[in-house]
């Protein structure tokens, strides 16, 4: 005699077949939505915009062309002028600036690309041009001066 145990185990074994051959079916299934939809949900999440390559308006603008003295400032000038790390002098310290500032800008910018004491070259920023760090040290300067 079949014992009704047997009909329970063979209906839960059918219906793992069932929903495996379900599953199976529904993978091989094209999503719905036109080819662009497919395309554009599989998109990585952050698109890099390459200089020359149209990236359209929403693509983000990646910046091109020399950082502002400002820029430069506030990422590798920063570290230590704003606190007077090592005996820098503190941006929009007019008294700790004035020395400074009486040695003539050409010293001023000799200190810039070559460092003196604790200062390194380039105020740390290697990869800067010349025109970036004369941006940053002016616009140091420009915090100062009246
Ligand atoms: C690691 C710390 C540090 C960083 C980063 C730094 N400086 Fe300095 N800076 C100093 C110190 C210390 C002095 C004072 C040196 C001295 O006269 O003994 C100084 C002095 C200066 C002076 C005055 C030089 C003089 O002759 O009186 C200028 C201009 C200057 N820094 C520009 C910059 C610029 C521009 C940057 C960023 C591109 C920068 N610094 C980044 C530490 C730093």
């Amino acid at each position: 005699m079949i014992s009704k145990r047997f009909f329970g185990v063979a209906a839960s074994v059918s219906f793992l077949v069932l929903s495996l051959i379900a599953q199976t079916v529904s993978a091989d299934m094209v999503p719905p939505g036109t080819d662009d939809d497919i395309r554009a949900r599989l998109q990585p999440f952050g698109n890099l915009c390459r200089a020359g390559e149209d990236c359209g308006q929403a693509a983000a603008v990646v910046a091109s062309g020399p950082l502002s003295g400002e820029a430069v400032y506030n990422q590798f000038c920063v570290a230590c002028h704003s606190a007077g790390v090592g005996g820098s002098p503190v941006l929009g310290d007019v008294d700790a600036w004035a020395p400074r500032l009486a040695q003539g800008m050409d010293t001023l910018w000799d200190h810039t690309l070559n460092g003196i004491n604790a200062m390194p070259a380039k105020g740390t920023c290697m990869s800067c041009s010349d025109e970036e760090l004369r941006g940053a040290m002016d616009y140091m300067v420009g915090q100062v001066e009246q």
